[in-house]
């Protein structure tokens, strides 16, 4: 196989016969041979590392390998606390990374590459970090100034949103991922923010996908229950693991967070990767002319229950 290849984190790995297998968590690099040597397959709660010789092929979709499923499983463990995580733009062209997914090369082997090399590469990565440490200062300077004056203009209202959408205008089962601006207000600060939910419209109210997943698990409270509509899934833009945010991946169909790889289908269900619950569901509102409100909520991440944060 060619070092020209696209690994899209998520997808599945199959077996020759279309078994499957898992999916790619993270690709294996080697700095000093400088080219990807296997990659991380998660198969059930396990991380297996399938050697690249084992791949016979790659493809936006899917992943082969040669490997029966009992030899995936005696392949070796992936042990996270002997390689080093490296952003995608660390690899040389040739390797492409999708879905800003992290990734893995092999620790330095010093030996292998030399004390020289290895020093600068130290020096380049601990110039990187200093880089971004001062671009971060500097950005914050600018955002502090606007956010004062816009709290002073800011009208706050009650908790519900118009998003300014109709629900005729949406796509159906095709997410899409509405910004807006708010109000948060803490003591007697006023902070507009700007933030986002993903609005889902479903083609049927009876189809797996019309009912969100905190429904089927009842995770909702109240307010959530008491404003729901069939037509339309309202999901929170943050991941109930670590609070990153997941993005809508078209081609396969399903939400992955590029953080730690969870993988969510269209209704929020959780379907691989360490969240602990499905994305969280929203109250939403609909007017008799399709106009869409929804109340911004947060809550606790890290845990199965849904707590609401004051
Ligand atoms: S923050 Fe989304 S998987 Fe960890």
């Amino acid at each position: 196989m060619g070092e020209e290849v696209t690994y899209r984190v998520g997808i599945p790995v199959l077996g020759l016969r279309g078994e499957n297998f898992g999916r790619l968590e993270k690709v294996l690099f080697s700095e000093s041979r400088h080219h990807v040597t296997g990659l991380v397959v998660r198969s059930l709660d396990s991380l297996h590392i399938v050697s690249l010789e084992k791949v016979t092929s790659v493809s936006g979709t899917e992943i082969r390998t040669r490997l029966t499923a009992q030899e995936l499983h005696q392949s070796p463990a992936f042990d996270p606390t002997q390689y080093e995580e490296v952003p995608p733009w660390f690899f040389p062209p040739g390797h492409h990374i999708e879905l800003g997914a992290l990734v893995t090369i092999k620790p330095l082997d010093v030996r292998e590459l030399g004390e020289s090399e290895a020093l600068s590469r130290r020096t380049f990565m601990g110039k990187s970090v200093a880089l971004l440490a001062t671009a971060i200062g500097v950005s914050l300077l600018v955002p502090i100034g606007g956010y004062i004056m816009a709290a002073a203009t800011t009208p706050v209202t009650d908790n519900w949103r118009d998003l300014g959408v109709k629900l005729q205008d949406l796509p159906l089962d095709e997410p899409v991922q509405k910004p807006f601006r708010a109000v948060s207000v803490s003591g007697w600060m006023r902070v507009p923010e700007e933030r986002s939910v993903w609005l889902i419209r479903h083609s049927g109210v009876s189809d797996i996908w019309s009912e969100s997943e905190d429904e089927k698990l009842n995770l909702d409270s109240p307010l959530e229950k008491s404003h729901s509509d069939p037509r339309l899934t309202v999901l929170s833009p943050v991941c109930p693991h670590l609070g990153c945010e997941p993005q809508w991946h078209k081609g396969q169909k399903l939400f992955i967070c590029p953080c730690h790889h969870s993988i969510y289908q269209l209704n929020g269900k959780r379907i691989g990767g360490p969240a602990p619950r499905p994305m969280d569901q929203l109250p939403v509102r609909i007017a008799p002319d399709g106009s869409i409100s929804v109340i911004y909520e947060q809550f606790a991440i890290g845990i199965a229950a849904k707590v609401r944060l004051a």
